[in-house]
């Protein structure tokens, strides 16, 4: 598995397991055939109400703690001063884990920059080994770092072939961000996976279409975590480092028409202001 370096020297595998609207019940059905087919890096968050769930699979499934690099990630109603360190110390609780390797403030929304200082915080204490953000357009980006002292590690949005991101990582380039795309594969959309250019790719390298697109986003450097129930899709998402994209055939693909599936709304959405009670899982 490639990994990247992050600008405060840890690692990060290039490709996980995404837990989106996973229940617990399919995530204790389905983490433990990913983690069986090779999945480390493990993707989930306070909001998806599976973190109870994750924690278990990673540690029935035997395998030493520091094998895995598990990432969750916290909401707006957990951000104020007076909360944050209590809320991470909940997270790191419901997961049944010492630290996280990755924590992320999930929305742009309330007092994001007070809870960066407690993430801050955190990260210095050792309970979170790196931090970052998702779903931060430039301008908060910008607030975010004019009140860091830490720099944050990781930044989280869709990236996928129709919504290439190349303007934002350009802009942070010069900050070492790296880079993690949420839905990788279009949240599964037939049309992106059958567009001619994939399946023209996937028949010359004898993958699947699928396995195109994910192959284009290690070559950008993305990281991904693809979501699927399906133990072949799992397998198949896994087996994409024994070919190589060419320059030409990279361009081509950075050539899409960009039309994001999801614009980030600048001011919180319904789903993001309801009250989430994360203890209502098992
Ligand atoms: N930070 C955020 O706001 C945010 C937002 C969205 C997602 N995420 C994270 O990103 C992860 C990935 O996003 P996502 O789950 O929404 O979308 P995704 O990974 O782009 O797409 C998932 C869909 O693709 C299908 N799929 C997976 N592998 C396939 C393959 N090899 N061939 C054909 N179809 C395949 C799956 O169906 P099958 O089950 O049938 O394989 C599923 O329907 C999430 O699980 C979550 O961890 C974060």
């Amino acid at each position: 598995m490639i990994s990247y370096k992050m600008n405060d020297g840890n690692s990060i595998p290039a490709l996980g397991y995404g837990t989106f609207l996973m229940s617990s019940a399919e995530v204790a059905e389905h983490l433990p055939e990913a983690i069986a087919a090779g999945y480390r890096h493990i993707d989930t968050a306070n909001a998806y109400f599976n973190e109870v769930a994750v924690g278990k699979a990673i540690r029935e499934s035997g395998i030493p703690r520091e094998e895995f690099f598990v990432t969750s990630k916290l909401f707006p109603q957990s951000y104020g001063a007076d909360v944050i360190d209590s809320e991470i110390d909940a997270t790191l609780e419901r997961l049944g884990l010492d630290y996280l390797d990755l924590l992320l403030l999930h929305q742009p929304y309330g007092a994001y920059t007070e809870a960066w200082k407690g993430m801050e915080r955190a990260k210095a204490a050792g309970k979170l080994r790196s931090i970052g953000l998702s779903n931060f357009n430039r301008a908060k980006m910008q607030q975010i770092l004019d009140v860091a002292d830490i720099t944050p590690q990781v930044l989280q949005i869709e990236i996928n072939p129709r919504n290439n991101q190349h303007a934002m990582k350009e802009w942070l380039a010069p900050k070492g961000v790296v880079f993690e795309g949420w839905y990788p594969l279009g949240h599964g959309d037939k049309a992106l996976l059958q567009m001619p250019v994939f399946t023209e790719l996937a028949e010359k390298y004898g993958k699947s279409t699928a396995q195109i697109i994910l192959r284009w986003h290690v070559q950008e450097q993305n990281v991904v975590f693809p979501k699927t129930n399906n133990p072949a899709h799992m397998r198949d998402n896994l087996d994409i480092f024994d070919f190589e994209l060419t320059d030409d055939e990279m361009a081509r693909i950075n050539a899409i028409p960009q039309q994001p599936y999801y614009k980030v709304p600048d001011e919180a959405p319904a789903f993001v202001l309801a009250h989430n009670d994360y203890s209502q899982q098992h």
